[in-house]
């Protein structure tokens, strides 16, 4: 299997991309795979969940983009074996204006070679926009997954304008970009709105664009984030955790089937 560059996208807010980085970096690092988790949004809640509090981080992608410190200078252990993360703090707002007046997106990108050499995994959580740190991200990414709601109509804006970026994209600075799958999050199959927009989704995606692994609604994700942490450690019987599993296996099978990577993965 080739080692890829995934960005967790989404332009709306709350749709579950830290959620997803962060427990799809374990269920894949559970797989045997060596992951990293890039953590691109300046919010820093994926950070504050896969770094224990103890860890001290001299060295975050701040200081990466801003004072040029060697990426892996900057690369932190998780409290999982196979699990590492590039933390981010609130500072890196203050990088944004400077990076946009001189359209240099290279953050990624430039590290592409060490990042490709030293892990299987590279999942990048990004912030809710289609600003900086979503361009930076997706000039040095091969695949995008777009997590979105099955209980909220307006997610389906957000995932509309991240697919056009992706296109945009793909079409001047990564050629090589491909939008790997949707995926449905917060699925409840009581309610008629979850059905509604599943349905709707599938009006836009063809199926080999959608992951057939759903994640449903479950009351640990909340708790898990309450207390700092991920439903790998909360629940780990529950039916979040298991459909984290479920994906981890599904997104290594797409990628490590040759045929099905050039089939199923082209736009
Ligand atoms: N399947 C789920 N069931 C229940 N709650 C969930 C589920 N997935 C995510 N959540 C909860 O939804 C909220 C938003 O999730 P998350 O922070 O991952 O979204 P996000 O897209 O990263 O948000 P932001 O755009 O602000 O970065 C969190 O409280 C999280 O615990
Ligand atoms: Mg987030």
């Amino acid at each position: 299997m080739k080692n890829s560059i995934i960005s967790i996208v989404n332009a709306k807010g709350g749709v579950g991309k830290s959620t997803a980085t962060c427990n799809l970096g374990i269920a894949l690092s559970r797989q045997n795979k060596n992951v990293l988790v890039i953590d691109l949004d300046p919010q820093a809640n994926t950070t504050s969940i896969l770094i224990p509090p103890n860890i001290n981080c001299p060295n975050t992608f701040y200081e990466y983009i801003n004072k040029s410190a060697p990426i892996e200078k900057c690369i932190y252990p998780t409290f999982e074996k196979n699990l590492w993360c590039l933390p981010n703090v609130s500072e890196a707002n203050n990088l944004e204006p400077d990076l946009i007046k001189k359209q240099n997106f290279e953050g990624i990108r430039k590290s592409r070679s060490f990042l490709k050499k030293t892990y299987n995994f590279i999942l990048c959580d990004c912030p809710p926009n289609m600003g900086t740190w979503v361009m930076t991200a997706l000039f040095g990414s091969d695949f995008v997954i777009i997590p979105n709601l099955a209980n909220s109509t307006f997610s389906i804006d957000g995932l509309l304008k991240a697919i056009k970026l992706i296109e945009q994209i793909k079409q001047k600075e990564n050629p090589s970009l491909k939008f790997l799958r949707l995926l449905i999050n917060q699925v409840d199959k009581r309610k008629s709105i979850s059905k509604f927009n599943i349905a709707q989704i599938f009006q836009y995606f063809p199926k080999n664009k959608v992951f057939e692994t759903m994640i449903p609604t479950n009351a640990p994700f909340e708790t898990a984030e309450a207390h700092r942490t991920t439903i790998f450690q909360e629940a780990p019987a529950s039916n979040g955790c298991k459909a984290y599993r479920c994906l981890a296996k599904e997104i290594i099978s797409i990628l490590e089937d040759k045929k099905n990577r050039n089939d199923q993965t082209e736009e």
